[in-house]
């Protein structure tokens, strides 16, 4: 899984640092999922109780509680020694993510205790990236439900091959051998298709703790292990040492002039001093000098060592590169983009398989970060190829993802990262994307394979460039954006400040809303998805303008934040003038010079901004032109005011 480290570059905490801090040997990490009241929190309870890690003041603590809020009469309710949060115990439902560490004479275990409900899939992903094994429970009352299926999606999404499936609550099915048959048939059907085989199911009672750490004689017809058999002795790890070597470069370490290391931990594969390696995205080649452990040098490290690695060559390494074997021979991967023999992709497009984890609809154009193992970028998604109903696996058209949606999407970066198809590489095919704004995880996602066009396209430098254009026409070449509600007067404003440029003599464009959705943008309409794409599309003809030289004059409601973040990310610092046209609501209303408004409040026009349509305000505009108190006379003026300081 990416690292949690914040885009802000604040530390947070890094559960798989923490994680690989612990033997990597004799441990087991696994996942609980399943719908609200299958009883996770009781078979998690009942493996930390029966395997004698609670202590006895968590014990009488528990007994309290039990009193108070629990479903099990006068027992102790295992489930509240796995809910931690008053709020969870109150709606009687598990939230967030819940590491437990337990051990027996075999293993250490880490169980991450995630939500079963609809709304709490983002906090299942986030434990399905860390886990080796997932246990899906099922209630036998209930059989398989649309939850278990999404659950069992993610699951192999997430890279998880060994799924345990636990059939709970046979005491309340009278230990019925039919049902428990029909379910795991129900289930291994659903599971084939999804691409998951290693499938292990059992019959318990997580309640009862039969078939959890005691084989017993209710169920004669079952002659299989315990569950806890099987998290003591299933091999999960295969041979991640086997694997292609790769390092994603988490720091460089240059302590004094004389050294310069590289610091990671190896997710994957060997490496020995002297091998050869590359730098990727650049491709830059070198070799292994000097392997630093936590108590020296090495001359070997693999999978799961943390090691600082020092190269033969001065080359440009920062964090985010990914340190792997030298490609193969000269990108002959071609465009079927799986790349090669043991190297990584070194590319700016992909598809990808996401799963959407916020509120708020993802949205195609809009740019989002995006973090692959170290690496972070500004990603967006291009092209949305399908949704998957996760009941059916049927492909569905879509426009946008909505929370716990998955869809099957291309993606573009703002810059070639290194990266690996999933299938090849978990720790370095997997990515989130964040909210720029928010700074919260919106989505997780895997690369199914690198698009390789953009890589075959260069910038091309021109001899006749901006600043020569500029010289030829006498003037510092900006972006003025009008951004505001409609009616508030960005156009009549944007108008009367170009005949004022004009008149004294500079060259100017104006980009008017309404005008372009007459000719370039004319195939666009008014749904967020829409709004997205038109700032898009305006912002890039923008800075063609501003690059020949003009003062650019945007006037488009642009109600989203993000996409006039997008728009002054495009331009040099001091170049993009954002102007907010701040007029209220009740004014537009009452002006109404296209008679929209009315359209909008009788119902007739649906999407209206202001209206049934978002308007976010800017947060830090260079200029704030109080529209509603001033003439448009005194409001250009404080433009060309600003503009001359
Ligand atoms: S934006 O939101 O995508 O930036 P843009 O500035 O291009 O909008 O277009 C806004 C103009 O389209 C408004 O001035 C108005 O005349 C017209 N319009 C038609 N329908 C709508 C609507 N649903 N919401 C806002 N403006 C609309």
């Amino acid at each position: 899984m990416p690292d949690t480290t914040s885009p802000t570059g604040t530390p947070a905490i890094d559960i798989d640092a923490f994680l690989d801090a612990q033997d990597a040997k004799d441990q087991l990490r696994f996942l609980t999922c399943g719908s609200v009241d299958d009883g996770k929190s009781t078979l998690l309870g009942r493996l930390l109780y029966d395997s004698k890690t609670i202590f006895e003041d968590q014990l009488s603590a528990a007994e309290t509680e039990s009193r108070k809020f629990g479903t099990q009469g006068d027992q102790v309710d295992l489930a509240l020694l796995v809910d931690g949060l008053q709020a969870e115990r109150e709606q009687g439902i598990t939230i967030d993510v819940a590491y437990r560490f337990f051990e027996t004479d075999k293993r250490k275990f880490i169980a991450a205790d995630t939500p079963g409900h609809e709304q709490y899939t983002r906090n299942m992903a986030t434990g399905a990236s860390t886990a080796e094994l997932a246990i899906i429970l099922i209630d036998a009352r209930k059989g398989v439900l649309t939850q278990t299926k999404r659950h069992s999606y993610i699951v192999g999404q997430f890279g998880i091959r060994h799924v345990i499936l636990a059939v709970n609550k046979m005491d309340l099915v009278g230990y019925d051998r039919a049902v428990f048959d029909a379910i795991v048939s129900d289930y291994k059907d659903f599971a084939g298709k999804i691409g998951l085989t290693d499938i292990r199911a059992i019959p318990l009672s997580a309640l009862t703790g039969e078939n959890v750490f005691t084989p017993q004689t209710e169920m004669p017809w079952y002659d299989g292990p315990p569950l806890m058999e099987i998290l003591e002795t299933i091999d999960v790890r295969g041979d991640l040492a086997a694997e292609p070597f790769r390092f994603p470069v988490q720091w460089v370490n240059r302590p004094n002039l004389d050294f310069r290391g590289f610091s990671g931990l190896i997710p994957s594969g060997t490496v020995a001093v002297g091998d050869p390696v590359a730098v990727y995205p650049a491709e830059t080649a070198s070799r292994v000098t000097r392997i630093v452990g936590p108590s020296g040098d090495l001359d070997r490290a693999v999978a799961g060592q943390s090691v600082t690695l020092v190269l033969a060559d001065e080359i440009d390494v920062s964090r985010g590169d990914l340190i792997a074997p030298a490609p193969a021979a000269p990108a002959d991967a071609g465009d079927n983009g799986n790349g090669n023999g043991e190297a990584p992709l070194s590319a700016d497009q992909f598809a990808a398989h996401i799963l959407w984890m916020d509120q708020e609809e993802m949205l195609p154009e809009r740019s989002y970060i995006i973090r692959f193992a170290t690496a972070s970028a500004q990603a967006r998604v291009t092209d949305l190829t399908h949704r998957l109903d996760v009941n059916t696996l049927d492909k569905l058209a879509a426009k946008t993802l909505g929370l716990n949606e998955i869809g099957y999407c291309k993606m573009a970066i703002d810059r070639a990262v290194a990266f690996d198809p999933f299938g090849r590489s978990r720790a370095t095919g997997a990515f989130v994307l964040i909210d720029r704004f928010t700074n919260a995880t919106v989505g997780a996602g895997v690369v199914d394979f690198a698009l390789r066009r953009a890589s075959n396209i260069a910038w091309h430098d021109m001899k006749v460039d901006r600043a020569l254009r500029s010289r030829a026409l006498g003037q510092t070449p900006r972006m003025l954006w009008f951004t505001g509600l409609s009616g508030a007067g960005k156009s009549t404003i944007a108008d009367r400040l170009e005949q004022r440029l004009q008149a004294a003599g500079k060259h100017t464009y104006l980009l008017d809303g309404d005008n372009v959705r007459h000719g370039l943008n004319k195939d666009l309409g008014f749904t967020d998805r829409d709004r997205v794409e038109n700032i898009r599309r305006v912002a890039e003809v923008g800075r063609l303008m501003v690059d020949a030289g003009l003062i650019t004059l945007v006037s488009f409601i642009s109600p989203f934040r993000s996409e006039r973040e997008m728009a002054r990310a495009l331009m040099d610092e001091g170049e993009f003038v954002e102007i907010h046209v701040d007029t209220p609501l009740e004014i537009c209303e009452r002006r109404d010079p296209k008679g929209l408004y009315k359209k909008a409040r009788s119902g007739k026009l649906k999407n209206f901004t202001g209206i049934d349509s978002d308007y976010e305000p800017p947060e830090n505009p260079e200029l704030v032109l109080k529209a509603g108190e001033k003439s448009v006379d005194q409001l250009v003026d404080q433009i060309l005011e600003y503009l001359n300081r």
